[in-house]
């Protein structure tokens, strides 16, 4: 009984003492890791090493539409093969021939991201004619942008289909080969309305939201299992001026611009960076829904920013049926 208690005395004064260890060893290198990323925010590009993605291939969903097209272009500029994914034929031929214009090629592909069987016949038919994706961007997104008691239940599926449970597919029918190549890189685009609950935008939102748990907890397999040359990005830009949100004039920001966002998203792959937020002001901001009271956190998103009534203006989609 004294040999008992005497042992759970050393096994509690030992852990006490891993605890401890483990502790100041995570204070001493979050000294590193600040410094270390005060030192790359303050360097410019141009002077930091940046991955470089000349003869990669990199899959880019939506890639027809506003940011993806941007995002296709300049992929191709930085020697990158391009393949892109969508639905509306006629987008991604218009991104086809940007592309071309530049001198450069792109391969798209017809697919419906909301149905699941087609994602992976389309992912069997990628690796069949181009080869392995080395990175995949998991961009394309649709928004209806009504109330939730007027949002039809198979807007509500779709929304739910598109952004975040293709991510699953396309994550599940690429990751294998990126493990096997010991390289990769998983691009997750989320949205600033995933971050914080935006008006007409409970599937939206809500899906976005989705997509931070979907990367955070990713990023956390990829990392306890050792892949560590396999990169993971999560990409939040607040409004972007591509028609998505058609109609909004948010109040105290401008929205960002297609070429910027797609710019800074290649950036920040290139520079393997784990969350990509857009304007970088918005990280501010944010701990401040955790740590401010409802009532002011309401008064500053309706009276000072404007946020719901901004949205009322938002152009009405047709409904999925
Ligand atoms: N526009 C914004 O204000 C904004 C803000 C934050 C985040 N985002 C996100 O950025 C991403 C790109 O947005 P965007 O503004 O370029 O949008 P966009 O509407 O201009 O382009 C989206 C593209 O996705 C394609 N798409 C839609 N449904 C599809 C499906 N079922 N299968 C295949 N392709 C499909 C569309 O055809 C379109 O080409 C989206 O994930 C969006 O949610 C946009």
């Amino acid at each position: 009984m004294l040999e008992d208690r005497k042992m759970k005395t050393q096994s509690q004064v030992s852990s006490i003492f891993d605890i401890a260890k483990d502790t100041v060893l995570f204070l001493v290198l979050s000294f590193y890791y600040i410094l270390e990323s005060l030192f790359w925010t303050l360097v410019p590009n141009a002077f930091r090493p940046m991955k470089s993605l000349k003869g990669d291939i990199v899959l880019v969903t939506g890639g027809g539409g506003g940011v993806g097209r941007r995002l296709a272009i300049r992929l191709a500029r930085l020697g990158a093969k391009v393949v892109i994914w969508d639905v509306n034929e006629d987008a991604l031929n218009k991104t086809c021939s940007a592309v071309r214009d530049e001198g450069y090629e792109a391969k798209s592909y017809v697919v419906d991201l909301a149905d699941r069987a087609a994602v992976y016949k389309s992912a069997q038919k990628v690796k069949r004619e181009v080869g392995k994706v080395d990175v995949l961007i998991n961009n394309a997104g649709v928004v209806f942008g009504e109330t939730l008691l007027e949002l039809n239940d198979a807007a509500i599926e779709r929304t739910y289909k598109v952004n975040i449970l293709s991510h699953y597919w396309t994550v599940k029918a690429f990751l294998p080969d990126m493990i096997e190549n010991g390289k990769g890189h998983i691009v997750t685009v989320g949205s600033v309305a995933g971050l914080l609950g935006t008006y007409r935008c409970t599937d939206y939102s809500a899906t976005k939201f989705a997509t931070v748990g979907f990367h955070e907890s990713l990023f956390t397999e990829l990392r306890a299992h050792g892949h560590s040359s396999i990169y993971a990005t999560l990409v939040c830009p607040y409004y972007i001026n591509t028609g998505m949100f058609d109609g909004v004039t948010p109040r105290l920001m401008p929205m960002l611009e297609p070429d910027y966002v797609a710019e800074t998203m290649i950036d920040s792959i290139r520079k393997n960076e784990v969350n990509c937020i857009m304007p970088g002001s918005v990280r501010y901001l944010l701990p401040l829904k955790c740590l401010l009271p409802a009532k002011m956190c309401w008064d500053l998103m309706h009276r000072v920013m404007k946020g719901p009534q901004s949205m009322m203006e938002l152009k009405k989609k047709p409904q999925a049926i």
